[in-house]
């Protein structure tokens, strides 16, 4: 190997690596670089974070899936927290991964509950969290499995990001979101193009056309829980969460990505009403009755 050619493969000393990546994390950067390294082993972690001395917590997702590190808060975040103010509220956080957006909505949030499908996600989260010294409230839970008959899933805010193009059935889901969430979400998600909607379905009665994705599978964990999910058209996205009762809705971007295209919207609820009231009400208008039948 030439001079030049192992000039170019030097490992940065680290001060001088991820400069502008850094984000505190009070109990990674008391840990010696042998704790350090065991604990970015004992996790199967796919995404990390750089401590204020440059040291990376983590891991890499992939060949070229999350090589660089996660910024701490999104800046999708800061945009949920000047649009609803997040520091009385508790935000209820869907597909939590590993607990990059749990930090920051700690940070922000008077309260929060962070849910994955996956066990393992979950056990990261909470484990990352706690080096971030924060402590939200995690568990594991599918949200097209069991209905959510204990309202541990009741909250002000829902914070919704990279989850809703990953479900069998996204339009029930919304709909049993509208009787969980009070205020409003942020909602990121991929959506269908006209062309690509090329395959329907019902729920109670309305037909909603949708693309049709392969998922990965259980073992993968970016991934849906079941073989195929569908993806809705923007148009049927914003009808579906004015039925569900967020009557405000502000599609804030688009953008295409290599796998489709992507919306950011903020959805909220401009007649707050009490969780009982809404309780009621959501019931005498169900706009599709038949598919509730639970809470969640
Ligand atoms: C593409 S990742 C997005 C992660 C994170 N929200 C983000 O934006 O970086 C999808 C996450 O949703 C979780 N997930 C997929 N299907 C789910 C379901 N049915 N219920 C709960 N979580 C689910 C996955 O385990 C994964 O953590």
């Amino acid at each position: 190997m030439g001079v030049r050619a192992m000039r170019r493969f030097r490992r940065p000393a680290l001060q001088e690596r991820y400069v502008d990546g850094r984000t505190r994390a009070p109990f990674v950067e008391r840990l010696s670089d042998e704790d350090l390294d065991r604990l970015n082993a004992l996790l199967p972690w796919r995404c990390f974070t750089v401590a204020s001395d440059g040291r990376p917590f983590g891991g890499v997702g992939g060949k070229r899936k999350r090589v660089d590190p996660e910024t701490i808060p999104d800046p999708r975040i800061q945009l949920f927290h000047e649009r609803f103010d997040l520091s009385d509220k508790h935000v209820l956080e869907l597909g939590c991964f590993e607990g990059i957006h749990t930090i920051a909505l700690c940070r922000f949030a008077g309260q929060v509950t962070a849910i994955d499908a996956r066990v393992e996600n979950v056990v990261k989260t909470v484990v990352r969290c706690a080096f971030f010294d924060e402590r939200p409230r995690v568990f594991v839970h599918d949200v097209e499995g069991e209905a959510d008959r204990e309202g541990l899933l009741q909250a002000d805010l829902c914070h919704h990001v990279g989850v809703l193009y990953h479900l069998e059935d996204p339009v029930t889901h919304l709909l049993r979101l509208g009787r969980a969430i009070s205020h409003g979400l942020m909602l990121d998600t991929h959506y269908a193009s006209e062309e690509s909607a090329t395959e329907e379905y019902e729920v109670g009665g309305e037909k909603f056309r949708f693309r049709p994705y392969k998922e990965v599978g259980r073992a993968d964990v970016f991934s849906g829980m079941r073989p195929i999910s569908k993806w809705l058209r923007l148009d049927d996205i914003t009808a579906v969460l004015r039925s569900a009762g967020f009557n405000a809705i502000d599609v804030v971007e688009t953008r295409e990505e290599r796998n489709g295209s992507r919306l950011l919207l903020l959805a909220e609820r401009t007649n707050v009403a009490s969780a009982a009231t809404r309780s009621r009400a959501t019931a005498a208008t169900q706009p599709f009755p038949g598919s509730l039948g639970a809470v969640w």
